[in-house]
């Protein structure tokens, strides 16, 4: 048996069927890259430690450049994942007394824990970068329409107008905390396994601060079983991208009932809408509805991590390879779904006249009408709340008089007499005022929404010089990765 793994205690070979099932190798595409540059970072520190001569580290890492340049095509599939795939692969190039040296001091498990962390940790980079696109669309639409009416909902009944700007800023806030929650992901995931071995650590000499460095990590992981054990970032990764697809969904279910004749406040922009193969006048906002049914996918990988972690004995367990497909797939489905709701809200047409319209239905000045009460003839709250809930019977469009004789009713006296006159009440009834009153800090007048809107871009400049560091933290270290590959191999990394 030619299988570097099983040929010592194993002797026979696993049959197709046992291979597709105990196989990471589909999954592994994700870790090539990632693989190659722990295996250089591990050899170079091998050598730096006297565990390997310099001839095997330079022919090692050669080996290694031929590899990545190849590609993960050329590997053997029939191993049961990448990283003996890409030893076996090594030793063919090289020979197994050089190439065979590689995994001194190292386990798969340490090993793949790492690889994991590397890519994991530029999906988030990219997913960050991602949503700062998304924020900036629903902020600059937001800025378009600070004056644009249009009702605001509770239980999706018309509730107190409110704009279209103070709508779009409130989903601008939710993701600007799903960004702080990916950064914050970032911090846990960008932490090293490698030196952990199996789990007990090993008795090389490993230099865990020099791989550490070498791979662009802020810190390490501290305890060795712990470290190639716990997949709880990929747990908290899946949890926050969760929380990013259910904001996303919300926004989706908004643009598909805002796109319905009923309401159409909104036309999403032909490139993110389909046809019917029947009916050839529909337009149908499939896109949105995707991202809405999407969210459940990456729910689901949410949930599926959690059931695999829970109840594992420590240290390293077969099933947690299975746990790695999930969280590419929740990475995959999450990025292009914020790619595409950016997309859709750039790009929507808005009908301001149509919303505007709508702004007042369903008596949505009525809380106005009733504060103005409050505040004019000095009754409590709830007695103008009992006041107007009568008058909502009627057409939503109350004159003094009719107020009055409600307030005969209920007070017996009117409001007229307290100070409410005739010119209040048609400003309460007004859409525009209601909307100018609530100035107060988050409230939707345009001069409120101006500011917040001014605030949130500055909020969106310093996160992205945020995001740039840590970029730059893994690009500088990989740089210095790359040259001391450089100066043993003589070949451009
Ligand atoms: N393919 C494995 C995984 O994804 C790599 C580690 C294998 N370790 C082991 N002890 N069998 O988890």
């Amino acid at each position: 048996m030619s299988d570097i793994l099983r040929r010592g205690r194993l002797s026979s070979t696993p049959d197709e069927d046992m291979i597709n099932f105990t196989s990471s190798m589909s999954a592994d595409k994700w870790i090539f890259e990632a693989d190659i540059l722990v295996d250089m970072a591990h050899t170079v520190m091998l050598h730096e430690q006297g565990i390997i001569k310099k001839e095997d580290c330079s022919n090692i890492l050669t080996g290694l450049l031929k590899i990545r340049e190849e590609g993960i095509e050329k590997l053997d599939h029939s191993y049961e994942d990448i990283h003996i795939s890409l030893e076996s692969r090594l030793i063919d190039i090289v020979g197994e007394d050089t190439g065979g040296r590689m995994h001194s001091g190292r386990s798969r498990n340490d090993e793949v824990a790492t690889c994991i962390r590397i890519r994991l940790r530029d999906e988030l980079l990219s997913l960050m970068e991602e949503l700062l696109e998304l924020r900036k669309a629903l902020l600059g639409r937001a800025s378009e329409n600070t004056e644009t009416l249009m009702p605001g909902f509770t239980h999706l009944q018309h509730a107190q107008p409110t704009t279209f700007a103070h709508h779009l800023v409130a989903h601008s806030d939710a993701i600007g905390r799903d960004i702080e929650r990916i950064v914050s992901a970032f911090s846990r995931v960008n932490k090293c396994p490698l030196g952990s071995a199996a789990f007990a650590s090993t008795g090389f000499d490993l230099n865990r601060e020099r791989t550490r460095t070498l791979l662009g990590f802020d810190d390490m992981l501290g305890n060795s079983m712990d470290a190639v054990s716990t997949r709880d970032f990929l747990i908290e990764s899946a949890s926050s991208m969760s929380n990013i697809m259910v904001n996303l969904s919300k926004m989706a279910e908004e643009i598909i009932i805002w796109s319905s004749s009923e309401f159409s406040f909104v036309e999403l922009d032909d490139m993110y809408a389909s046809t019917s193969s029947i009916m050839p006048q529909k337009k149908n906002p499939d896109s949105a509805e995707l991202v809405r049914g999407k969210a459940g996918t990456v729910i689901g990988s949410l949930m599926a991590l959690l059931s695999l972690c829970k109840a594992l004995p420590l240290s390293y367990n077969r099933d947690l390879q299975e746990a790695t497909p999930n969280m590419w797939r929740a990475v995959e489905t999450t990025r292009s779904a914020v790619r595409i709701t950016k997309g859709m809200i750039a790009t929507m047409k808005v009908n301001t006249e149509s919303m505007a319209e709508k702004s007042v239905l369903g008596f949505t000045t009525a809380t106005e009408i009733a504060d103005t009460m409050v505040r004019a003839g000095g009754i409590p709250f709830r007695t103008a709340h009992q006041i107007v809930g009568v008058l909502a019977r009627g057409d939503g469009n109350p004159t003094l008089e009719e107020i009055d004789a409600v307030a005969k009713d209920v007070i017996g006296e009117t409001l007229n007499g307290r100070g409410l006159t005739a010119e209040m009440v048609k400003e309460a009834l007004d859409p525009v005022l209601n909307v100018s009153r609530r100035n107060i800090t988050g409230g939707p007048a345009p001069t409120e929404m101006e500011r917040a809107i001014k605030a949130r871009m500055e909020e969106l400049e310093s996160t992205k010089a945020e995001i740039s560091v840590l970029n730059k933290g893994i690009e500088d270290s990989l740089k210095v990765l790359y040259s001391v590959v450089e100066d043993y191999t003589g070949t451009k990394a």
